[in-house]
C-alpha cells in the first residue's frame, strides 16, 4: 500500500489492483463486517476521476464516510487513513438501477435460475448497484402476503440494493385495500398489471381501469406488461394445430400489434382516469412508437426498453439449434426486425423512452426443455442485469447516439427519479448515497455465458465485444467489485423504500386534474314536448338509429356538424367542448389541451 499524499495532511491507502484473484465471496460469507481485506472502507476518497450526473460532467475527486457521500470537487481535506481508489482516465458514474428484475420468479413451473444472490452479484459485477424486483401474488393471493415473501428471499441474499414493485394479478376491493397498505406502510410506489398470462395473471380492461384508479388514488405508478393475451391464446393454439412447436412460433403468435394494441389500450385506459403510467418492457418498434406518440398528446407515460430489446433481436427464433432459439423466449418477444435494438436506442437517446432494465429472469437448457414440444411451456425470460450497462454503453455511446450524461440519465437517474428515490439514489452529490462506479469508457470485453457471473448457463450478448467496463464498484461505500473481481457478500444490500406520491411522476396531475374538471354548461330547462315511449323501454331514435315514420326526435344536447361525438378524436374534451361547437365556453375556465404538459416533460428527461 502506498500511504503517500499530495494533499499534505492526508495519509491515504492507495488501491493497488490485485494481480491474483481471490477466492469469490460466496453465500456463507454473509454478514462480513465493514473491512473486508483488512481495509478500513468507512472512508473512501475516490480520486482523479471525471464525475458524470445526468446533467453535468466536471473533474472532481469524491469523498465517501460511512455508506455516504460526503464531498465532491477537487482539493478535498480528507482524514488520514482513509482508502484511495484512483480513477484517472475513468468516469465516475452513479451506480446503474436496474428497474426490472425476476430474481427466484416461480414461474411456468419452475423458479428462474439466477436467485437473489447470484442475480445481484452479477449486478455488481456489471455496474449495478440497486435492483428492482417484482413481488407476484398467485391469482387470489394477499399482495401483502406476497411482498412479505420476496422480502424474506431477498433479504437474506441481496448483495446490493434493492427495491419491489408488486403485481395486481386479480382484483378485489381487498387488492385495493392491500395496495393502500402497501403504499403506506411497506414502501411499494408501484404496480404490475398483466395484459397478458391469460388464465393466470392477466387482467381484463375493467379491473385494469379499477386498478389505474386505485393507484391514482394512493399516489403510486400503474406499470403494464402491455401484450393482449386473448389474441395470444388463439395464435398459439392455431400454431400448434400447424404442427409449428419450436421457438419461432412464440413471436409468430404475438407480433408488434399485439404488442403495440395494448400498450395503446393501456395509455387510453390510464389517461382516462388520469393516471400516471409505465410501460415495463418496450420491445417492439411498433410498441415505442405509441409511447413516443402519447406523450406527444401529454400523456403521463414512462417507456422502458431493456438490454436485450436494445442488445440483440428475435430472429434468433429461428436458428436451428432448439436450445440456442428456446434461450431467447421471453414476454414480449425479441422481435425479427433486425433494426429493432438501433430504433429503441434512437428513442432512449432522445428522450421518447427513460429508463432501462433487464427483464432478467433466467432459465437453464433443462428448465427452457420443459417446451420442447410446445413453445407454450418454455419458460419465459432472458439474461441481462449483469450487461445492461455495458450494452448501453456500446450500443448507445460508442455508436454516438447518446453521451455519458444521457448514458447516466437511463441507466441510474431516470429511474431514481420516476420511483421517487432521487437524489439518494441515481447522482453523485453530496448526501446521495455512495453506490458508484469507475467505468472504464475504453476497455474492452467479450460477453460470454463462460465468463458471467450469472448462475444461468446461457447468454443472449454471447461473443458482443463491449466497451465499458466497471473497474472499481463501490455499493454503499464498500467497494465490493476492484478489477473484475467481485467481493460483495450474501444479505449486504437493503430494501430500498420507495414512496408514494412521486413528484416527477404526479407533480402535474393534480393541477391537470384541476384544470381539465367537468363542468356542465348552466342553461334553461327544456320545457318543449317529449316523445313518449311505448313503456316497453325503447330507447331514443339517435341511440338506436331507427327512426319510427310516428315518433318524434329529441335530442339531449344540440347535434354537431360530424353528427355526434367522436370519442377517437383528441379535440373531444370531458369538459362537453367539441371543436364544432359554435358557442365556445366561458374564458373563465381553462380548457387545457390534451399537448399542455409537453414542454414539463422536457424538465426532468
Ligand atoms: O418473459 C418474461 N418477461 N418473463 C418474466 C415475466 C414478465 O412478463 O415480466
Ligand atoms: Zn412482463
Ligand atoms: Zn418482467
Amino acid at each position: 500500500m502506498d500511504a503517500s499524499s499530495d494533499e499534505g495532511v492526508v495519509t491515504e491507502e492507495v488501491v493497488v489492483p490485485r494481480r491474483v484473484r481471490a477466492r469469490d465471496a460466496e453465500p456463507w460469507d454473509a454478514h462480513t463486517p465493514d473491512t473486508v481485506d483488512g481495509s478500513a472502507q468507512n472512508r473512501l476518497l475516490i480520486k482523479g476521476g471525471r464525475v458524470v450526473n445526468d446533467d453535468m460532467m466536471q473533474d472532481a475527486d469524491v469523498y465517501i464516510e460511512d455508506g455516504i457521500i460526503k464531498q465532491v470537487g477537487l482539493n478535498l481535506h480528507t482524514p488520514g487513513g482513509t482508502r484511495v481508489v484512483e480513477a484517472k482516465g475513468h468516469l465516475v458514474i452513479p451506480g446503474g438501477i436496474d428497474t426490472h428484475t425476476h430474481m427466484q420468479l416461480p414461474f411456468m413451473g419452475t423458479f428462474a435460475v439466477d436467485d437473489f444472490y447470484t442475480g445481484t452479484r452479477a449486478a455488481l459485477a456489471g455496474g449495478t448497484t440497486m435492483i428492482m424486483d417484482f413481488a407476484l401474488p398467485q391469482r387470489g393471493e394477499s399482495l401483502v402476503e406476497a411482498y412479505h415473501r420476496w422480502r424474506t428471499w431477498a433479504d437474506a441474499k441481496v448483495c446490493c440494493d434493492y427495491a419491489l414493485h408488486v403485481g395486481v394479478t386479480w382484483w378485489s376491493d381487498k387488492v385495493g385495500e392491500e395496495m393502500q397498505e402497501l403504499t403506506e406502510e411497506n414502501g411499494i410506489n408501484s404496480f404490475k398489471m398483466f395484459m397478458a398470462y391469460k388464465d393466470t395473471w392477466q387482467l381484463g380492461d375493467e379491473d385494469l381501469l379499477k386498478s389505474f384508479k386505485r393507484c391514482k388514488e394512493i399516489g403510486a405508478l400503474a406499470q403494464v406488461h402491455a401484450e393482449n393475451g386473448d389474441i395470444i391464446k388463439e395464435n398459439s393454439r392455431k400454431m400448434l394445430a400447424l404442427g409449428i412447436t419450436g421457438p419461432e412460433g412464440h413471436e409468430m403468435c404475438r407480433s408488434e400489434e399485439v404488442e403495440a394494441e395494448a400498450t395503446n389500450r393501456a395509455c387510453v385506459l390510464a389517461n382516462q382516469v388520469g393516471c400516471p403510467l409505465y410501460i415495463v418492457h418496450v420491445m417492439s418498434k411498433s410498441a415505442a412508437d405509441v409511447v413516443s406518440s402519447k406523450r406527444k398528446q401529454g400523456h403521463i407515460v414512462f417507456g422502458e426498453p431493456i438490454a436485450a430489446s436494445l442488445g440483440t433481436n428475435g430472429t434468433h427464433y429461428w436458428h436451428k439449434c432448439w436450445r440456442h432459439a428456446a434461450a431467447h423466449v421471453m414476454g414480449p418477444p425479441l422481435r425479427p426486425d433486425p433494426d429493432t435494438p438501433r430504433y429503441l436506442m434512437d428513442l432512449l437517446a432522445n428522450g421518447d423512452l427513460q429508463t432501462t432494465g433487464t427483464d432478467n429472469c433466467t432459465f437453464s437448457a433443462s428448465q427452457k426443455a420443459l417446451g420442447k414440444d410446445d413453445f407454450t411451456k418454455i419458460p419465459n425470460g432472458v439474461n441481462g442485469v449483469e450487461d445492461r450497462m455495458s450494452v448501453i454503453w456500446e450500443k448507445g455511446v460508442v455508436s454516438g447516439k447518446m453521451d455519458p450524461c444521457r448514458f447516466v440519465a437511463v441507466t441510474s437517474t431516470n429511474a431514481a427519479k420516476v420511483f421517487n428515490i432521487y437524489p439518494k439514489k441515481g447522482r453523485i452529490a453530496v448526501g446521495s448515497d455512495a453506490d458508484i462506479v469507475v467505468w472504464n469508457p475504453h476497455a474492452t470485453r467479450v460477453i460470454s455465458a463462460k465468463t458471467h457471473h450469472q448462475a444461468v448457463d446461457f447468454n443472449i450478448f454471447e461473443g458482443m465485444e463491449v466497451h465499458g467496463i466497471a473497474d472499481y464498484v463501490i455499493c454503499h461505500g464498500r467497494v465490493v467489485v476492484e478489477e473484475g473481481e467481485v467481493r460483495a457478500v450474501s444479505g449486504m444490500g437493503k430494501f430500498v423504500p420507495t414512496p408514494s406520491h412521486c413528484p416527477h411522476v404526479y407533480g402535474r396531475v393534480q393541477e391537470r386534474d384541476r384544470t381539465n374538471a367537468p363542468c356542465k354548461v348552466e342553461r334553461a330547462p327544456y320545457d318543449g314536448p317529449v316523445t313518449q315511449l311505448n313503456g316497453q323501454g325503447r330507447v331514443p331514435v339517435q341511440e338506436s338509429g331507427i327512426m319510427a315514420a310516428n315518433q318524434e326526435t329529441f335530442y339531449t344536447r344540440g347535434p354537431t356538424r360530424s353528427g355526434g361525438v367522436n370519442l377517437h378524436d383528441s379535440s373531444f374534451h370531458v369538459s362537453g367542448w367539441q371543436r364544432d361547437d359554435d358557442v365556445r365556453p366561458r374564458t373563465s375556465i381553462r380548457l387545457v389541451s390534451p399537448h399542455s404538459g409537453t414542454s414539463l416533460q422536457g424538465i426532468f428527461w
